[in-house]
């Protein structure tokens, strides 16, 4: 019984999305006619280069970050000029930017702050080996695939999907990058793929 609800509410879903589909392309179709009847006036151009970097939407519940296990400050140690790539790289498929281990860290806090509580916790991690646990703030749903390596390729930069993060004092979720219509628009907006299979897995996926 479950099972067949959550069937016909896909089946809904996906309906759904189909008519946003056939809107949105109704709409494009309505602007280029528009173009067409005024050859007189310019069409209106996009710029995918700049919009490529338009900062994607908020995220309307804005839920306060995580508490994390170590009280990490981005806002603090960018303004020392540090490089997102010191603690956040980019390995193998490059699916993942990774989070920091205590030894990239401890590259600074050997000597930095080595006397307050929340360095001696960091210390403790680096000697024992264990990685830190961090909670993680963005996750999409298993099966969506995403890759950085794609994107960073495609010259979006990190700040245009996570926000204004050198500013950031507790990391959290400030924008709907999530949001299957956040992918969505920027793809349309860039000429990139928006096949289903692009970014899912299914029928594929095994949960
Ligand atoms: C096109 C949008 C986009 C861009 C550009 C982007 N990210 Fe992400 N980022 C995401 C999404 C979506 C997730 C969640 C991925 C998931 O759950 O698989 C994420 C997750 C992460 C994570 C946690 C998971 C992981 O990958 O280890 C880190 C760290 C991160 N991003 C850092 C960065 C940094 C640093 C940059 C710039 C070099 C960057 N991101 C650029 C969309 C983006
Ligand atoms: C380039 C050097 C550098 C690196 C790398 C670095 N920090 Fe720091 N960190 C600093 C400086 C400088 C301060 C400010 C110290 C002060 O105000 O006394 C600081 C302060 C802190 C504080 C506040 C300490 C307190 O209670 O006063 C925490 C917590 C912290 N860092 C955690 C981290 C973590 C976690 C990492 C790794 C993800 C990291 N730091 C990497 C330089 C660094
Ligand atoms: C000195 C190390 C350090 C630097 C430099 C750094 N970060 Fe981070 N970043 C962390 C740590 C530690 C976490 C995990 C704790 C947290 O979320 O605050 C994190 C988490 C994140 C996350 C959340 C990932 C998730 O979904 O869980 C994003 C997004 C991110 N960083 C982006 C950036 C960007 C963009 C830059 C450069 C402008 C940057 N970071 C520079 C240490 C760093
Ligand atoms: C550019 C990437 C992208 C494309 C193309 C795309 N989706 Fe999605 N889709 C997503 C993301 C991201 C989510 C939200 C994942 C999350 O909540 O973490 C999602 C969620 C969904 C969900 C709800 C969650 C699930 O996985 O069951 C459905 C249903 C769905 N998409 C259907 C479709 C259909 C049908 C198409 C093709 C017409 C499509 N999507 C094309 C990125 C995409
Ligand atoms: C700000 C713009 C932007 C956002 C937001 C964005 N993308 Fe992309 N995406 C691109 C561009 C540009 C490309 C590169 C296309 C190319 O290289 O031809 C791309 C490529 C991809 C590809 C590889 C497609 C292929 O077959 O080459 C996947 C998969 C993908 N994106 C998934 C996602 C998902 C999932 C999300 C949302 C979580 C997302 N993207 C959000 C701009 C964006």
């Amino acid at each position: 019984m479950t099972k067949i609800t959550g069937r016909l509410a896909v089946a809904i879903g996906v309906q759904i999305l189909a008519a946003v589909f056939l809107f949105g392309a109704g709409l494009r179709a309505a602007g280029q006619k528009q173009a067409q009847a005024k050859p007189a006036q310019a069409a209106p151009k996009i710029n995918a280069s700049e919009y490529r970097n338009s900062p994607v939407p908020p995220n309307p519940a804005n839920p306060p970050g995580p508490v994390q296990p170590i009280p990490y400050s981005h806002k603090l140690h960018l303004a020392l000029g540090l490089q997102c790539n010191l603690c956040h790289q980019n390995p193998g498929n490059g699916a993942l930017m990774t989070l920091p281990t205590a030894q990239t860290c401890m590259s600074c806090h050997k000597a930095i702050a080595a006397d307050k509580p929340p360095i001696q916790k960091l210390a403790e991690y680096a000697k024992s080996g264990r990685p830190i646990p961090w909670v993680r703030v963005y996750v999409l749903l298993k099966g969506v695939n995403f890759s950085h390596k794609t994107h960073i390729a495609a010259n979006v930069q990190c700040v245009t999907c996570h926000g204004d993060v050198p500013q950031f004092q507790v990391m959290h979720e400030a924008t709907s990058i999530t949001a299957m219509s956040v992918c969505l628009k920027c793809h349309m907006m860039n000429k990139a793929p928006t096949t289903c299979k692009t970014c899912h897995s299914w029928p594929d996926y095994k949960y």
